[in-house]
């Protein structure tokens, strides 16, 4: 009988109202259990004490299972009842977008020469040769006005513009003479913006990401050029890290250089992501060469100043440890969910 109460029929009952009607079948007032302690009557009197205690302890043992079982369906139909409102909680909160590595890393670049003194210019991404080529110093016959290196826009109909007259920018240098023209010195901005090359492979994108920085001032130097960068650099990655230059030429800056952080990742000793170098390159920078003032309009005998730029995309797979360049701008929503606001 305890067999069959408890290996049948007990765990056959999935509900509390089935568990009852079992307990009621072996220990109601008709039961079973109940059946066997009316026998004790007819007994005689000396098996009715070994005969009741068995019976009793029977009545005891079911009564213990019959509880428990009853506990755990409790405990089951509470879980079930949580399970429905995770459900419910699910469907209420709305998916959520997030922000684009280089977004972040725009962002975070303005804060760090927001802090630096630094002002956010703009300029457009369509733009005028003048101010992407000439103004910069880069003259007709420079390799970079090629049709292979720039894309053309056509200009509309009826604008005075001639067909070489308009570009997709190539660097965010021509804000620096935007800034110039419109603002008079002291200047310190940064401008952070899409660029266009005719680029297009592993390491490449016909669009990218860049920023430049400008200051013009009396009797500002390459020290503080440097000082800056190493400043923004530490700060960027909460860590003192040097600036090193290697000379360089870009027409703009006189003289020119281009510079690399040492590696936030092992400190300089060297690491797969400097390639054992313990340097990473980051960029062109240089003093401001007098023909731009001269175009901008600005006096290089009271004047002096400073400029650099550089990608944003190569700044913001190091910071998010992004192993591809394309997996930034290809869009896949799996990839871009890895970085929540
Ligand atoms: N405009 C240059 C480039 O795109 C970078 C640069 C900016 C170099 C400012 C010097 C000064 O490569």
């Amino acid at each position: 009988m305890r067999e069959a109460f408890a290996r049948d029929e007990l765990p056959a009952s999935t509900t509390l109202e089935q568990a009852y009607a079992v307990k009621v079948k072996y220990l109601g007032k008709k039961g079973l259990v109940t059946e066997l302690s009316r026998q004790l009557g007819a007994m005689p009197p000396e098996q009715r004490r070994e005969h009741g205690q068995r019976v009793n302890a029977l009545k005891a043992e079911l009564e213990a299972l019959y509880d428990a079982h009853c506990r755990g369906l409790a405990e089951a139909a509470e879980q079930a009842a949580l399970a429905q409102f995770e459900d419910l909680t699910a469907v209420a909160v709305p998916e959520v977008g997030s922000l684009h590595p280089i977004t972040r890393t725009r962002r975070v670049l303005e804060r760090v020469f927001a802090e630096l003194g630094f002002d956010v210019a703009d300029g457009p991404h369509v733009e005028l040769a003048r101010f992407n080529f000439d103004d910069l110093n880069i003259g007709a016959d420079h390799p970079a006005r090629d049709m292979a290196d720039t894309f053309f826009v056509t200009p509309p109909p009826g604008s005075s513009l001639r067909a070489e007259d308009l570009v997709l920018r190539t660097h965010t240098s021509p804000v620096q003479v935007r800034t110039m023209l419109a603002r008079k010195p002291p200047i310190r901005i940064v401008a952070l913006g899409t660029v266009f090359r005719r680029d297009d492979d592993a390491t490449h994108s016909p669009m990218f990401h860049q920023i430049e920085g400008l200051c013009v001032d009396t009797g500002t130097s390459f020290a503080d050029l440097r000082a800056t960068l190493y400043r923004f650099v530490s700060a960027l990655f909460e860590r003192e890290l040097q600036v090193r230059f290697r000379p360089s030429f870009f027409p703009f800056v006189e003289p020119g250089a281009e510079f690399d952080m040492q590696c936030p990742f092992c400190g300089g000793r060297g690491c797969s992501v400097c390639k054992g170098s313990g340097w990473i390159e980051l960029g062109g920078a240089g003093m401001v060469h007098p023909a731009v003032f001269e175009a901008c309009g600005i006096d290089a005998e009271r004047y002096t100043g400073w400029a650099f730029g550089f990608g944003i995309d190569r700044m913001a797979m190091l910071m998010h440890q992004i192993p591809d360049l394309r997996l930034m701008f290809e869009g896949d929503v799996r990839f871009l969910e890895q970085y929540p606001c």
